[in-house]
């Protein structure tokens, strides 16, 4: 299959970096010092599949109007905040893909791809998949999970492509699932990055690691108290939590647990990944190091809107959101 990433940074880079080398024909569309150093000395992937360096069926442009040829499939990676100038700049692209899909976090971008490209060319897809761009050319991988992406069709029901696209993935060591639930699966991955994002950036200030904080009771405390929020509103939508990102998802225990069990569990899958020698921080988290914007409304803001619709109480949620917000407001 051919495959184009529109905004190939962190994750784009790895999952296109797999696919390529599993076979798959990959076009990334990066910055130019990436592509440049891309296409001149392969990229470098490190972390949780160990150290590859890919250079066979991978090259990368730096505008969608290069990516040359037809595609069965787009992905669209930048970062929420991204896209519709994204989108824009690839107006000539879309009629050369047969499919579009965006494995960003957040809820309404299928939505949005379908009035971009068409209601029939967007498929549902997600993922836990963990991406960073260190400098141009080198990513690390410090994230997966045994199902690490998921696929399906948006108005129920899988497919042929969702089908294949789950085999492609699982192929190149991305191990995938097409199902017919993806709106569950984009919801409850929103209720783990909102959780897990929310509460890093409120909790953990500049130097902190994901498992830091997780140690400290406090911080599990704020952790669970966010998480049940969340619940709430996932609840509230008729949705029973099913772990797809298992292990790292532990909501179906969280949403049993009452709140001092809640604690206990999270304190001890800080000592877990503490023991797997873990030094992970959320892309959010990442952002805010790095000075730049977050994904804050695109990953908080869709649970306090249903809040609002059903009548909710989200008392943490709205804390969280308006201290990022604070800090968003000086960040490029
Ligand atoms: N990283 C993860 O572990 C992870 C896991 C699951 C889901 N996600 C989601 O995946 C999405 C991407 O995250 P990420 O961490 O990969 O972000 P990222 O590292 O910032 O990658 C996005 C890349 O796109 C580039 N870009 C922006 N606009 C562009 C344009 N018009 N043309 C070409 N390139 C453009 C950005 O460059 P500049 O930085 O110069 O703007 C950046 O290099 C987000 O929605 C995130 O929530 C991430």
């Amino acid at each position: 299959m051919r495959f184009v990433i529109l905004g190939a940074g962190g994750l784009g880079s790895v999952i296109g970096g797999y696919l390529a080398k599993a076979g798959e024909d990959v076009t990334l569309i990066c910055r130019p010092a990436h592509a440049e150093a891309i296409n001149s000395k392969g990229l470098k992937i490190s972390g949780v599949r160990g150290e590859h360096l890919v250079r066979e069926n991978l090259s990368a442009v730096t505008s969608p109007d290069e990516a040359a040829g037809e595609f069965d499939h787009l992905i669209v990676l930048v970062k929420g905040k991204d896209t519709e100038t994204a989108l824009a700049q690839a107006e000539g692209l879309k009629a050369r893909c047969k499919n579009v899909f965006s494995l960003q976090n957040g809820i309404g971008k299928e939505e949005r791809l379908r009035q971009w490209a068409g209601r029939d060319k967007v498929v549902g897809a997600s993922t836990i998949e963990g991406g960073t761009l260190h400098e141009p050319g080198v990513v690390s991988n410090p994230l997966t999970t045994p199902t690490t992406a998921w696929f399906g069709e948006l108005d129920g029901g899988t497919s042929a492509r969702t089908d294949a696209l789950a085999e492609a993935f699982t192929r190149s060591g991305l191990v995938a699932k097409s199902v017919p639930n993806i709106m569950q699966v984009l919801w409850e991955k929103l209720v783990q990055i909102g959780t897990a994002s929310g509460w890093s950036v409120s909790t953990l200030g500049l130097r902190l690691y994901f498992q830091d904080g997780l140690l400290i009771r406090q911080g599990a405390e704020h952790y669970v108290a966010l998480a049940k929020d969340m619940l709430r509103v996932y609840g509230a939508m008729g949705y029973t939590p099913q772990n797809f990102y298992a292990p790292m998802s532990q909501f179906k225990e969280l949403n049993e647990l009452d709140f001092e069990g809640g604690v206990a569990l999270m304190m001890k899958l800080g000592e877990r990944l503490k023991q797997q020698g873990m030094r992970g921080r959320t892309s959010m988290h990442e952002d805010v190091i790095r000075g730049k914007k977050t994904e804050v409304d695109f990953l908080l803001k869709p649970f306090l809107d249903k809040a609002a619709e059903l009548g909710l109480q989200v008392p943490v949620l709205e804390t969280v959101y308006r201290v990022i917000k604070t800090q968003d407001a000086y960040l490029e």
